[in-house]
């Protein structure tokens, strides 16, 4: 069981202007001492997917459903009590902006020292103590002498140490950092993640790491959730994500990163705005501004789909990446069983199309189908209409090879949904316990 389990989450903000649809279906896991990296640009939705999480959001919000489990217990509809424990003990956060939590007419003292006496059963020597000790543990020098400043006496950076201290006084299993860099310096920057990074070696502790810069998440995480529009576009492995994109957000993203080779030249910026919250679109929220986008994408929106067991994205891309390989092993199993180019031709035309038919179908139940079932399903599928493409007897159709964005695609769903079943059938005898 992971430490955080967040389940298609939804959060609205009920304006006079209308909902505010902030985030829209959020899932991930996150295990003990792991580091996962949330990142999207400004708006996309990733501080409301934190503040739903800990149950701190603006009063016009709500969690309109989904589910947190926090070591198995579910925080959504669990009232205050509880969430003042998870957050007093088990969920810490750092802002952006430590001058807005810190309240500039008290001593760094006593603020480290009330948060200490808050979480635990110290006395105030103790607390004394220890807020020394947290001081320390952060690199603030000469702690004593630092405890009897106030906040306008510390420098940006040494403030926002000042806050992973506090945030680290009650010890949490979860410390949440929500762009804990972006107002420093780039050397303070670097110090302030290497700190984070140590810390959480020291205690154990699991980090949440919210960003706009993928050179953070690059050095800080083991996991990344790319978020667009208040979705996740894309998640998997640090690996995964840089090194094997799967959606055309997160390959933007990439691209407009800094690189030695990019050095000097103007940076890439994905052109184009973010779209409307209360007014989201029918088909994939980043068709707007993606270069890539089909029809397809403009009349529905893409469903998260397995690429791999460390890997899932929301693009209809992989769709047809996935249709076009069909067509291209069935074309080149014909041409072995003798057939003519031209025939071998149209029976990859024939795979491609049902390839296509089966995966949309696959990627519509796929919010009913466990992700084991659903990548055995799929494998199933494929290996099914491979075969019946390489089988000279086998009736075929006089369909076009050019589906996607063909509008009759998206209704002819029957051949799509009778291979489903058969697979859905086959991967029910394959494994079925597991979580995801
Ligand atoms: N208090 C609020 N009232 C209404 N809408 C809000 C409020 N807070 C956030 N939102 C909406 O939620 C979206 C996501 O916000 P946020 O999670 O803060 O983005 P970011 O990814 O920059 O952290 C914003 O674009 C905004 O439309
Ligand atoms: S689904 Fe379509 S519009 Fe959306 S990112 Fe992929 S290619 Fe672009
Ligand atoms: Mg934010």
């Amino acid at each position: 069981m992971a430490l955080l389990e967040v389940k298609d989450l939804h959060t609205s903000f009920f304006t006079d202007a209308g909902e505010v649809k902030a985030v829209n279906g959020v899932s991930f896991n996150l295990d003990r001492g792991e580091t996962l990296g949330i990142v999207g640009e400004s708006g996309s939705g990733k501080s409301v997917t934190v503040y739903s999480i800990m149950q701190i959001l603006a009063p016009a919000g709500r969690i309109v459903s989904g589910s947190v489990k926090l070591d198995g217990q579910e925080l959504v509809g669990a009232g205050e009590k509880v969430m003042r424990d998870v957050r007093g003990n088990k969920i810490s956060i750092i802002f952006q902006d430590p001058m807005t939590s810190l309240n500039p007419t008290y001593t760094i003292g006593d603020q480290l020292m009330e948060a200490i006496l808050l979480h635990t059963d110290r006395t105030k020597q103790q607390a004394w103590d220890r807020a020394v000790e947290m001081l320390r543990l952060v690199n603030v020098n000469e702690p004593e002498k630092r405890m009897k400043q106030y906040p306008h006496e510390f420098s940006g950076g040494m403030r926002q140490r000042v806050m992973i201290a506090m945030a680290l006084a009650c010890e949490p299993d979860i410390l949440v950092a929500d762009e804990p860099t972006t107002a420093l310096d780039v050397t303070i920057q670097a110090q302030i993640l290497e700190l984070m990074q140590k810390l959480q070696k020291e205690l154990g502790m699991a980090i949440i790491m919210i960003t706009h810069d993928l050179g953070v998440v690059a050095q800080m995480c083991d996991e990344i959730v790319v978020m667009y529009a208040g979705s996740y576009c894309e998640r998997g492995t640090a690996d995964e994500i840089f090194y094997n994109p799967k959606h055309e957000y997160t390959k933007g993203l990439l691209r407009s990163i800094p690189t030695m080779s990019t050095m000097g030249q103007k940076l890439q910026p994905i052109t184009g705005t973010p779209i409307d919250l209360l007014n989201l679109p029918k088909g994939c929220p980043f068709a707007p501004r993606c270069e890539a986008a089909m029809k397809v994408c403009i009349r529905q929106a893409p469903e998260s789909m397995v690429i791999n067991a460390d890997h899932k994205a929301s693009c209809w891309m992989n769709v047809k990446a996935m249709a076009e390989k069909l067509g291209a092993d069935a074309t080149s199993n014909a041409l072995e069983q003798g057939l003519s180019l031209e025939e071998a031709l149209a029976q990859g035309a024939e795979a491609e199309k049902q390839g296509l038919e089966a995966t949309v179908t696959y990627v519509e139940e796929s919010s009913y189908i466990r992700d084991e079932e659903l990548r055995s399903a799929r494998t199933q599928a494929a290996e099914d209409v491979a075969r019946s493409a390489g089988d000279p007897n086998h009736p075929f159709g006089d369909h076009g090879a050019d589906l996607i964005g063909d509008a009759g695609l998206m209704d002819a769903r029957g051949a799509g949904s009778r291979i489903l079943k058969q697979s859905e059938r086959a991967a029910s005898h394959g494994e079925k316990g597991g979580e995801e």
